[in-house]
């Protein structure tokens, strides 16, 4: 049998369901924690993929300017993964950050063969403006950081209203 799965905005009631995906992830240092607060004031960035009835994964946009956004909080739950969810996550913050104005995406990350399959480059994080790093001081990794910083110019990504965001069938999950 063959299952949708479907990015869409996130709404108020997706909040603990996002809580539960980050929460794994923020232990380990992952991605950076957030509270319920946080979620609820930053709701309007994120994105999620939803396998029926079930939240798949979650993603959050951060802009900074017109040249420059940010994917932060990518998570796609371990029983969905290796799906293709995440690469839908982040085309769907493409399609969204670019349908903006948006010119460029970046990502500080660990799995940056991930990001390199999906078109990004790595760059230095020394590239990166400064105010870039304000959310920073939060992680525990914060004065030894190894995450790499990967960006993808948005300029090629072609506008497309976020009613038609990826759709995709996934069989026999
Ligand atoms: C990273 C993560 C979001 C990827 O999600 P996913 O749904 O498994 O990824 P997809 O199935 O969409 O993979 C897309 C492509 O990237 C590849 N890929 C996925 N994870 C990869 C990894 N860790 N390293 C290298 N390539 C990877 C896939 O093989 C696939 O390639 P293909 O198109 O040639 O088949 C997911 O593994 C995850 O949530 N990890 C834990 C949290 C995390 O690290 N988040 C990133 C924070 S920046």
């Amino acid at each position: 049998m063959s299952h949708t799965v479907r990015v869409r905005s996130a709404a108020a009631g997706d909040v603990e369901a996002i809580l539960r995906l980050l929460k794994p992830f923020a232990e380990k240092n992952i991605i950076l924690e957030r509270d319920k607060d946080n979620v609820f004031q930053h709701l309007q960035e994120f994105l999620v993929a939803e396998y029926d009835e079930d939240l798949a994964g979650v993603v959050c946009v951060h802009i900074y300017g017109e040249n420059l956004a940010e994917v932060r909080s990518l998570v796609v739950s371990p029983e969905y993964q290796k799906h293709g969810v995440g690469r839908l996550l982040v085309e769907g913050c493409e399609q969204w950050a670019a349908s903006l104005g948006v010119a460029k995406l970046f990502a500080l990350t660990y799995v940056t063969g991930f990001f390199q399959k999906l078109g990004y480059r790595i760059v230095s994080k020394e590239s990166l403006p400064h105010k870039v790093w304000t959310v920073c001081v939060h992680c525990a990794r914060f004065a030894d950081c190894d995450e790499i910083a990967v960006e993808k110019t948005l300029s090629d990504t072609p506008i497309r209203p976020m009613a038609v965001v990826p759709i995709i069938e996934i069989d026999n999950l």
